[in-house]
């Protein structure tokens, strides 16, 4: 039962962000036909639409309706989205299968995916600024938040702590905030985003899906580093072991597989516990808890 309502949960959000991403991709730029092709080849490859969901998870453990935080599940997509294009360049991760599909420069070249991750980069604030709901000054905070969360003391630092790491060894605490910052920063500010579009939330709140979100967030890194070596590349759409020859950081590879998973337990405990107040509005987030660990992709 609960697997099926999740399922539907899942597809609902995909369905409406997908709309939402659409309405802003439409608009061909006909000067530069690579460039948008790129980008909505990326964009519509697939994907889990994670970030989006909890968006829209968060308003709704707010007490609003869950389509309030259509603007910002598009803007925190199109940041993951830039994200994984530039991390899969050669340069990078050097990937060649992303959502399945071949990576945004194999199909593009290198010189067009690094112009689609800018544009969805910048797009991303473009759309968190249209429109006059939110509040302008609630749209303000949330463009802070989001390119905090997702520059260079959030996903970008994470990034290239990451990249700075390969083939070194490190210890847990940088683990821990290799992973808080590269996907856990923006994994965070989707919550709080999410929240943020309700009107009457209150700091307390605020602070509680931000532990929230922390929690899942860590375990959603440490199943990722978990997937690379318990996965197969065709369910994972992405080639399975890419960090062991890449000798990256991983939970994994510094604990060992079972504490990796004890850890991510540990987290997807703890993330339920700060939900407690929030009741029954929160069923949304915790499902989602659960699926962030119990994942094949
Ligand atoms: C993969 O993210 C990259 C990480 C931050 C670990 P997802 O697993 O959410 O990728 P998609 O969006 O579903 O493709
Ligand atoms: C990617 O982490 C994190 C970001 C794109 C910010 P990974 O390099 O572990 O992601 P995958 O495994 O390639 O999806
Ligand atoms: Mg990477
Ligand atoms: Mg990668
Ligand atoms: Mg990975």
């Amino acid at each position: 039962m609960t697997r099926v309502v999740l399922e539907r949960y899942l597809q609902q959000c995909k369905t409406s962000v997908e709309e939402v991403m659409d309405s802003y991709l439409k608009e061909r730029f006909e000067l530069a036909p690579p460039l948008y092709d790129a980008i909505s080849y990326s964009v519509f490859a697939g994907g889990k639409r994670l970030r989006p969901v909890l968006a829209y998870a968060a308003a709704q453990a707010c007490g609003s309706d869950r389509r309030v935080a259509d603007q910002t599940a598009c803007a925190v997509e199109f940041i993951h989205t830039y994200s994984l294009i530039h991390d899969d360049l050669p340069a990078m991760d050097d990937d060649d299968l992303r959502r399945g599909k071949p990576t945004c420069h194999k199909v593009f070249g290198e010189d067009v995916a690094i112009l689609a991750g800018d544009a969805l980069n910048t797009l991303a604030f473009q759309v968190l600024s249209e429109g006059s709901s939110p509040a302008p000054s609630t749209q303000l905070r949330m463009i802070h938040l989001l390119s905090r969360a997702s520059g260079y003391m959030g996903m970008i630092g994470g990034q290239a702590f990451d990249l700075a790491s390969e083939g070194q060894e490190i210890n847990l605490a940088q683990l821990e905030q290799m992973h808080s910052l590269k996907t856990g920063a923006l994994i965070r500010a989707s919550v709080q985003l999410g929240a943020l579009n309700v009107e009457g939330v209150t700091d307390q709140q605020l602070h509680r899906l931000d532990l929230y979100a922390a929690q899942i967030g860590l375990a959603f890194q440490i199943k990722d580093d978990i997937l690379d070596i318990e996965g197969d590349t065709e369910t994972l759409g992405k080639t399975q072991g890419a960090d062991l020859a890449k000798q990256k950081a991983t939970y994994p590879a510094l604990l060992g597989l079972e504490q990796a998973k004890q850890k991510m337990m540990g987290c997807y405990r703890k993330a339920l516990e700060v939900l407690e107040p929030f009741g029954d509005d929160a069923e949304y987030l915790r499902l989602l808890a659960g699926y962030f660990i119990e994942r094949k992709y």
